[in-house]
């Protein structure tokens, strides 16, 4: 093993971060921890919300990117549950195993407020890996951690959701297209709208049942709830924050379930009543991606139904920040992946 590895940090550059490759000395882990060799990388929308600090969040030096699939090359003294040679995933947060979530993982997301992936080897907890799906290869699997994790948590763990059940995803990205699979796979007829023809017909290739341009229909609530036969869907996968959650409280059906997921119109305080909850008996919950035992849940889901993650493009390492301009132009549908390892 060297005694120096590549990595990509986050370098102030005005009021955002550069991304600068640099070298970080490589070490044997210690008690509690495992030695992965990065093999592929992905990015997910909160990359740039933190490279372009739209949160304010300060991460100068940080090793972005929370999702990334590789080989355990080495293994601390005390550690029973990894051996070298699986291959794993990091969970998005280290520290949250099961049950409800805890303010204190708030301190343990890879890529925030710890180092993340985009490195050739990541020394993580022992705790905070999961075996990745027999079916996938590493770049697949590196799809799994946030993107993959945050839809099945969504719809699954919280969202309940049943056989028949119908589900509305909004716009191409990583979130969406994992939630689209998902629910098409359980026999769930799904409502996509996206801002492109092409998107759109990816969508339906993928199985959506019904899909709606929102530029020709800027009131796509409308169209939705139409489409439903006028009853409204069950479930939303709500990734676009104050912009559009009117909207899906618009065409959220009797008893149905927001999943409030994302901030892609931004930060601000939604214009929306929330009344229309109330009046249809329906309900809403926060999800911030997922705990470990979630991860393992999806994990065992993929490999069985035989799923492949939505891969839009991988980039070489040295591309890294082609990658994240890339995620930024919205020509993308699914993830963007980083190769990093000769099997990435
Ligand atoms: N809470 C959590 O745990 C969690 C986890 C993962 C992601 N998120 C959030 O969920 C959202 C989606 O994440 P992602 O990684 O799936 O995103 P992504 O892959 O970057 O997807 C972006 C896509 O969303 C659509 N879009 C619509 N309006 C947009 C806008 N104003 N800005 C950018 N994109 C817009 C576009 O697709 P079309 O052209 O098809 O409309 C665009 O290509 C983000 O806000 C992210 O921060 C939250």
């Amino acid at each position: 093993m060297n005694s120096t590895m590549r990595a990509w940090h986050l370098v102030p550059d005005g009021q955002a971060f550069r991304l600068e490759l640099t070298t970080r000395p490589l070490s044997l882990p210690g008690p509690g921890r495992v030695l992965v060799k990065v093999q592929a990388a992905s990015l997910n929308y909160r990359d740039l919300i933190i490279q372009k600090k739209l949160a304010g969040r300060e991460a100068a030096g940080r090793i972005p990117l929370s999702d990334g699939a590789g080989e355990v090359v080495a293994v601390g003294p005390d550690v029973k549950r990894v051996q070298v040679g699986d291959r794993v995933a990091g969970c998005f947060f280290q520290t949250w195993l099961s049950g409800r979530f805890d303010m204190r993982h708030h301190q343990h997301d890879l890529g925030g407020t710890i180092d993340g992936m985009l490195c050739e080897y990541a020394d993580l907890s022992a705790e905070g890996v999961v075996p990745i799906p027999r079916t996938l290869n590493y770049a697949e699997a590196a799809c799994l951690p946030c993107a993959g994790l945050t839809a099945w948590y969504a719809l699954m763990t919280r969202g309940e959701l049943r056989p028949g059940e119908t589900v509305l995803v909004l716009g191409t990205g990583g979130v969406s297209m994992f939630a689209l699979q998902l629910a098409v796979s359980l026999g769930c007829p799904v409502t996509a709208i996206s801002s492109s023809e092409d998107k759109l017909r990816r969508c339906r290739d993928l199985g959506a049942t019904h899909t709606v341009n929102y530029r020709d229909f800027p009131d796509w609530d409308r169209e939705v709830w139409r489409l439903s036969g006028m009853r409204g869907v069950d479930h939303v996968v709500e990734v676009g924050g104050p912009g559009t959650l009117g909207k899906s409280l618009g065409c959220i059906a009797p008893g149905g379930h927001i999943a409030l997921v994302g901030v892609l119109t931004g930060f601000g305080a939604p214009a929306a009543s929330l009344f229309p909850l109330v009046g249809r008996n329906a309900r809403i919950s926060g999800i911030y991606v997922g705990s470990r035992e979630d991860f393992l849940d999806l994990g065992r889901f993929v490999e069985v139904q035989g799923l492949k993650p939505v891969i839009d493009r991988t980039f070489a390492f040295d591309q890294a920040p082609e990658a994240f301009r890339w995620l930024e132009g919205r020509q993308h549908v699914g993830k963007v992946v980083i190769r990093i390892g000769s099997q990435g």
